[in-house]
Formats: C-alpha cells, sequence, structure tokens
C-alpha cells in the first residue's frame, strides 16, 4: 500500500454547510473525537443561499401559527411525497433550533416589541421565516462555524473526499480523498461517517449552486451500498437572476416576493393569478371545491399568488417566456420598486440591492429586475431513518441536502435552513450513539485505497484525452436541455444514452502539470459523481410517469394517485462501485399514523 497521511476519528462529517456543522457540535458535545472535512473553505457552502429565512412555527407575527400548521403545509407542499416522521420532527423542533442558534449568537431581525421577526415566503401559511435581512444563510453559518471552531472541532478544509470506505463487514468505516493544495492523498477511518455534502445543482447550466455542488455525497452514499429516494425531485427555485450572462443563475431571493414584490410579464399583467386555479385542479384537487379549499389553506385567503409554492411559480414563468410574453433577456419582471419605498428596500433587501448593482447596472429601488428559474436544489437525496439520520448500510448517517425524504417532490423556501439545524443535530446524535457503541478498531481495506487513488490519478498516465471541461459543459447543457423543469419521456431516453457516451467520455480525459490546485485534475474527480447523480435523476424521471412538485412531465401533465403512494428507490447490487448499474424500484411510502391524517381534513 502507499504510504499516505491518515487520521482516525470516531465520527468524521464530510461537509461543513449548515447541517454538517451542526452534525459535528453534537458529537464533539458529547466528547467524541469529531473531524470535519469540506472541499472549500469553512464557511463557503450552499447554505448561504438560503437568503431570506428559517421556517419555524414561533408564532411571532401571527399567534395561530403552530408546529401542526407547519407540518401540513410542508407536506401539502411536498405534494405528500415527504417522509411524514421527519416533517413532523421537523414541525415540532425548528422553533428550538433557531433560540438555541439565537442563544449562540445569531442577530435576527426583530418586530417592535422585541421578538424574532418572521417573514413572508411561498406555501407557508403564516409568515414563519426567522431572517437577518436577506443574509439569513451566512448568519447561520457565521453563527455555528463559530460554535464548532470554539469547541476544538477539528477542520479538514479542501480536501475532496473520493470515495467512502468499508470493513469487511460492510459497515462504513472511513473515506479517502486528497487535499486541493496539494493533490496529497489523505485517508481517514471512523466509527461513524456523516454526509452533510449538499446538492448536485452543478450538473445544470443555470444554477445558483457553487462549484462544489457536484453530488459527491449522493455519488458516495449510492456506490456505497446505500439506498437513494426520489431523485427526480428537483428543485428550480424561480428566481434566478437572468442578466448578464456571465452571473445567470445566481439566486434572488425569495424574500423579494415575501416582502411584498410581484411577477409581471412584458405586458405588464401579473400572470401569477391566471395559473391559480388550474394549478391546484391539475396537481392536487378533483374539484373547482376541492382546489379553492387547498388554496385558501395555502394562503390564509390573504397572500399574493406569487407565494404559492415554489414548483407552481416557476412552471408558471416558464410558460410566461415559452408563450413569448417574456423579458428582453428571457425571464420576467421582479418589482418591488412600485411596491415599496426605497428606504425599505435597501434596508430589507440589501444583498439583493448591491447584486443587481453591482452586477447587472440595475437600481432595485427604481427599475424591475429580470428573472426566471434556476437550479437550486435537490429534494431526492439519502434515504434515512428520520430520528437519527442513519443510513440503510451500517455507519452511514446523512443530512440536509444530500438527505432525502424531508421535502417530499417539492421543498418550501425557508425549509432548508430549519431542516438542516434539526436533522444536521438529530444525525449527529444518531452517529454519536452508533460510534460509542461500536466496539474494537475501524478498519479498511489498504487494497482498495490504492485502486482509488490510482484511479483518480489516471487523466494524468493518458497521453491525448479529452479536456474534462467540455464533458461538464456538454453534461450541462444535456441536463438542463432534457432533463430541466418540463420533462418527456423521450427526451429521458435519449437523455440516458447521452449519459452513457458521456461517462464512457469521462473515462478518457487526460491531464497535463501537476497534482497541486490544478482544477482540470480536481474536475476529473468530480465528473464520477456528477455523470452519476445526473444517471439518478433521468433514471427516477423516467420511471415516476406522473408530475409532481419538482418534477414535471409533459406526457403525464397531472399527479396520479397510485404513484403518490411510492418512493422511486435507486440502489446498485452490492459491490456495484462507480461502474456499477443503477436499480430502481418503486416502495411504498411511510404510513402515516391516523391523528397526523387528520390534520388535512376539513376543518383544521
Ligand atoms: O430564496 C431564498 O432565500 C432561498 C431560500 C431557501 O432555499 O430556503
Amino acid at each position: 500500500m502507499a504510504e499516505i497521511e491518515s487520521h482516525d476519528y470516531d465520527v468524521i462529517v464530510i461537509g461543513a454547510g449548515g447541517a454538517g456543522l451542526r452534525a459535528a457540535i453534537e458529537s464533539v458535545s458529547r466528547g467524541l473525537r469529531t473531524a470535519l472535512i469540506c472541499k472549500s473553505l469553512l464557511g463557503k457552502a450552499h447554505t448561504v443561499m438560503a437568503e431570506g429565512g428559517v421556517a419555524a412555527a414561533m408564532g411571532n407575527v401571527y399567534e395561530e401559527d403552530n408546529w401542526k400548521v407547519h407540518f401540513r403545509d410542508t407536506m401539502r407542499g411536498g405534494k405528500m411525497l415527504n417522509n411524514w416522521r421527519m416533517a413532523e420532527l421537523h414541525a415540532q423542533e425548528a422553533p428550538d433550533r433557531v433560540l438555541e442558534l439565537e442563544a449562540w449568537g445569531a442577530l435576527f431581525d426583530r418586530t417592535k416589541d422585541g421578538k424574532i421577526l418572521q417573514r413572508d415566503f411561498g406555501g407557508h401559511r403564516y409568515a414563519r421565516l426567522a431572517h437577518v435581512g436577506d443574509r439569513t444563510g451566512l448568519e447561520l453559518i457565521r453563527t455555528l462555524q463559530q460554535r464548532a471552531v470554539s469547541m476544538g472541532i477539528d477542520v479538514f478544509m479542501e480536501c475532496k473526499i473520493l470515495r467512502l470506505l468499508s470493513d469487511s463487514e460492510g459497515r462504513v468505516s472511513g473515506a479517502v480523498g486528497y487535499w486541493r493544495p496539494t493533490g496529497e492523498f489523505v485517508s481517514f477511518t471512523a466509527k461513524a461517517v456523516v454526509l452533510a455534502s449538499g446538492g448536485v445543482g452543478k450538473s445544470w447550466k443555470y444554477t445558483s449552486n457553487s462549484w462544489e455542488s457536484t453530488g459527491d455525497g449522493h455519488a458516495m452514499a449510492l456506490w456505497s451500498g446505500a439506498d437513494l429516494i426520489d431523485m427526480e425531485a428537483v428543485q428550480f427555485h424561480p428566481t434566478g437572476m437572468v442578466w448578464p450572462l456571465s452571473v445567470r443563475g445566481i439566486l434572488v431571493t425569495e424574500g423579494v416576493r415575501g416582502d411584498g414584490g410581484v411577477l409581471r410579464n412584458s405586458e405588464g399583467e401579473r400572470f401569477m393569478f391566471g395559473y391559480v386555479a388550474d394549478m391546484f385542479r391539475a396537481e392536487t384537487a378533483e374539484s373547482e371545491e376541492e382546489a379553492d379549499r387547498w388554496y385558501d389553506d395555502h394562503t390564509a385567503g390573504r397572500r399574493p399568488p406569487e407565494l404559492l409554492p415554489r414548483d407552481e411559480v416557476a412552471r408558471s414563468i416558464n410558460s410566461e417566456v415559452k408563450g413569448g410574453r417574456g423579458s428582453p433577456h428571457g425571464g420576467v419582471f421582479l418589482d418591488i420598486a412600485s411596491r415599496r419605498s426605497p428606504e425599505v428596500i435597501r434596508r430589507r433587501l440589501p444583498s439583493m440591492y448591491h447584486q443587481f448593482m453591482e452586477l447587472a447596472g440595475v437600481d432595485i429601488t427604481r427599475e424591475a429586475m429580470e428573472v426566471g428559474p434556476t437550479c437550486h436544489y435537490i429534494m431526492g437525496g439519502v434515504r434515512v431513518d428520520a430520528d437519527t439520520g442513519a443510513a440503510t448500510v451500517p455507519g452511514l448517517f446523512a443530512a440536509g441536502e444530500v438527505a432525502g425524504g424531508m421535502h417530499g417532490s417539492n421543498r418550501l423556501g425557508g425549509n432548508s435552513l430549519s431542516d438542516l439545524l434539526v436533522f444536521g443535530r438529530r444525525a449527529g446524535m444518531g452517529a454519536s450513539d452508533y460510534a460509542e457503541g461500536r466496539l474494537g478498531d475501524p478498519s479498511v481495506d489498504a487494497a482498495e485505497i490504492d485502486t482509488i487513488i490510482a484511479d483518480s490519478l489516471a487523466p494524468f498516465t493518458r497521453e491525448s484525452g479529452e479536456n474534462p471541461y467540455t464533458i461538464q459543459s456538454d453534461l450541462q447543457e444535456m441536463m438542463q436541455a432534457l432533463v430541466g423543469i418540463i420533462r418527456t419521456g423521450s427526451e429521458l431516453d435519449t437523455a440516458l444514452e447521452k449519459l452513457g457516451e458521456l461517462r464512457e467520455r469521462a473515462e478518457r480525459t487526460s491531464i497535463k502539470g501537476g497534482r497541486i490546485y490544478n482544477p482540470g485534475w480536481n474536475l476529473t474527480t468530480d465528473l464520477p459523481s456528477m455523470l452519476t447523480v445526473s444517471r439518478c435523476v433521468a433514471l427516477g424521471a423516467r420511471d415516476r410517469k406522473e408530475s409532481r412538485g419538482g418534477h414535471t412531465r409533459d406526457d403525464f401533465p397531472k399527479a396520479d394517485p397510485e404513484f403518490g403512494k411510492i418512493n422511486l428507490v435507486l440502489r446498485q447490487p452490492a459491490g456495484g462501485g462507480v461502474e456499477g448499474d443503477i436499480k430502481v424500484s418503486p416502495e411504498p411510502l411511510l404510513e402515516m399514523p391516523d391523528e397526523l391524517k387528520e390534520l388535512f381534513e376539513e376543518g383544521h
């Protein structure tokens, strides 16, 4: 075996966004030797892109709000595909997690009487997003980071993990990767591994995700034998920047609409009104009365259609643009200038003001923004036990965006920050319990590490292979065109064929230069994950022959009650590894207990 740097811990956490930080805090507070590993710099995570707030039924603005209403909104927003137990725990525990964050130093905006202020967001019946202007994710990361560092967690930054490692009994027991600055390899052994590696957005051309979001955690979990669920459920946030092209996809927070911003087409119409009745009849209801009740439940009769769930708004914008009523650069207009004073806009939305001024030369206190859908989040992910975050292979835990189930087929805005606090903590507890109960020292297979290292170095040994950037760019174009907001069976078949070709091309890349900060080489190590998760999304999308939440099929435009009873589970036969076949099977949803079912009946 090659001699490489190695470390031993009780718990390692892969990914240092909000979920990873919260999990690591839990495990170190139990006195366990804990390492936090991140591919990027500490604090640079997609968590900061949840700008508008953290959803928690604290009842500070609307006393009527409570966990049951939040639970019901979340399930309905997810079109009932959610793991009900996760949605229940999330709604019950989110307020305590927000208060805990405040006790750790987070400075939320306040109501006049000094409580944490809560703002409106799509699909939430009441204003329930605790926020810090439009920089909530940043404040959350800053607070957790300070807490984690002060507790003495070992942080490994700029460390790309290539694969999880298992012992001879199939228990996940570590990981192997390399330092991006030096290209030197490093391995970890651990009694428990928590994945908190975020999402997959870099497989699409227009995305709010940064370079780190290449689906490493999803892919590594699958390669290690864990189940993934509902990978077809991808969220296109309705409002990303569309112009200038160099910044297309950057997020425009839902907080703009939460604070009164409205959407208009090229004719100046608030087009969302035109979509309301149809969308609920098609998606959720058998009759007009049921559709009206659904809308009223979601809006408490007081909220504009711009604050419908994200899947609905994104599809409506898409239709306006396709119908020739878009803005000059292929989006629609988001107007807050005519609705709020410049002083309010600058105070409530300072980042948006700055972002549009600096990047587009647009003063949002005077002009409308041009916006359009951008790939933002994946609802599908590692199948976990709700209470502990345990994946379906022993020793592995997952939390945050990499975990599936919590959001069903569509996530409500603001539910990601509360998700990562609630389930980061729970996965940290689950992993700690498991590590404390695991006997003996974890062992890994030295020969497997050698093979992983040799595979990762292969592009240096090829003479005239393809540039990995061409493959990445072709993948992004293809996923945007064929596995985007609106999908159809024949295009998904084409996408799967093209993914096969891209995989063959990815096996023939070649790289010049050395291993020290070599972005081309780094990309060759990201491509296997990007291709695996893209295949999972396309397979799920092909097999879910209905439209539900973040998955819309042109050829099956309605929700199908039979598909509403199942998760699509993706797994690789044992030992499948990076090259393995992926099987998709429908499996029944967890059965919701009667007392929770009653919350969906009339009168509640
Ligand atoms: O629009 C936003 O501020 C994003 C929030 C989220 O994704 O939860």
